[in-house]
């Protein structure tokens, strides 16, 4: 095991807050992946999130809260922005308001946007960093930046130990896929990233939900880029089978499957599962074909990353 991994005991917390107070950086397990956490109102712990990613600076990153009401201090939240972090946090939704007039987040997290991207993560670790570090970190998945989002305390060790100052183990996340994206500054809420959270759940707090991601043309959110969460390998999606010398990444009954996202179709055990898998394929295969996957519910979320990783540049 990796030296720089620790078990996220109250006493490696406790370390790990001080090299974020030293403007460190400190990979945590969340519910959806493992992000990579510095100090959102240290500029320079920021740039160094930037540079470990090899991220462009016009991609915002998500400042993660401990409660609401400190989010309520770093962000503007309508009426329905409110009731969304009501009804979903802690948990995998991310809500982009606009910045308040004493918010801490630095300018260089917001890529210089007169809005942040706000949430509050279900994962006992993670919160109990956030609440002894009191102000927001930013996060974002720590993974070089266009590659697999990890879903470990390992796979961060294999892409970034050298970038870390500390990761804490915090087991497998049970989610798999990055929080929801809503832009909720609008009249209705709008969806910028399919997510850990159903679609259909925000539209039965806040009805209305507009998808101004499903269009090409407009990014709304800068990290709307088209290839990322992207393998070595080649993918080829919607096969029914695989051809010669492809692995074949199977959901529902495929006993000829080199791996499956989930035998019996559930689509949340396929999305905990899809970025560990396609980082498993990826080691021994060039190319992987990939099951069909139902467009419901999280299928959403799982298509949106598979579309990524398949375009080719
Ligand atoms: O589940 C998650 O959200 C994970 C875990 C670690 O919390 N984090 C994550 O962060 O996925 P990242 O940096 O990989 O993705 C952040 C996304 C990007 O697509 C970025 O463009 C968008 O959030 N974003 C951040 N601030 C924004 C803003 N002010 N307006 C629009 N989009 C924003
Ligand atoms: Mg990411």
């Amino acid at each position: 095991m990796n030296a720089k991994i620790h078990t996220g005991t109250s006493d490696n917390i406790a370390r790990a807050l001080d090299h974020l107070r030293q403007g460190g950086l400190v990979a945590v397990p969340t519910e959806t992946v493992y992000g990579l956490a510095a100090d959102a109102a240290n500029g320079e712990a920021v740039a160094r999130i930037y540079a470990a990613k090899g991220r462009p600076s016009f991609n915002p990153l998500i400042a993660h809260v401990a409660s609401a009401e400190i989010a309520m201090r770093e962000g503007m939240f309508s009426a329905q922005a409110s009731a969304l972090a009501d009804a979903f946090w802690p948990g995998p939704l991310t809500l982009v308001v606009d910045v308040a007039p004493h918010g801490t987040v630095s300018d260089l997290a917001r890529a210089g946007l007169d809005s942040v991207a706000l949430r509050m993560p279900a994962h006992p670790v993670a919160l109990e960093l956030l609440s002894s570090f009191g102000g927001p970190l930013v996060a974002p998945s720590a993974n070089p930046s266009g590659q697999i989002s990890p879903t470990s305390a390992a796979h961060v060790a294999t892409d970034m130990a050298d970038k870390v100052d500390m990761i804490l183990d915090g087991g497998p996340c049970p989610a798999g896929i990055e929080s929801t994206i809503i832009d909720a500054r609008g009249d209705v809420p709008a969806l910028l990233r399919p997510g850990s959270l159903d679609a259909a759940q925000i539209e039965a707090v806040w009805p209305g939900l507009i998808r101004p991601a499903l269009n090409p043309d407009a990014p709304q959110s800068p990290g709307q880029l088209l290839r990322h969460y992207a393998p070595r390998a080649t993918l080829r999606l919607n096969a029914e089978s695989a051809n010669e010398g492809e692995a074949y990444l199977g959901f529902g009954d495929h006993p000829s499957a080199t791996l499956n996202l989930s035998p019996d179709k559930r689509l949340e055990e396929a999305a905990a599962n899809l970025f560990s898998m396609l980082r498993t394929l990826d080691a021994d295969y060039a190319r992987i074909a990939v099951a069909p996957i139902p467009m419901t519910g999280l299928g959403e979320a799982i298509i949106d990353r598979l579309t990524r990783a398949a375009k080719s540049s």
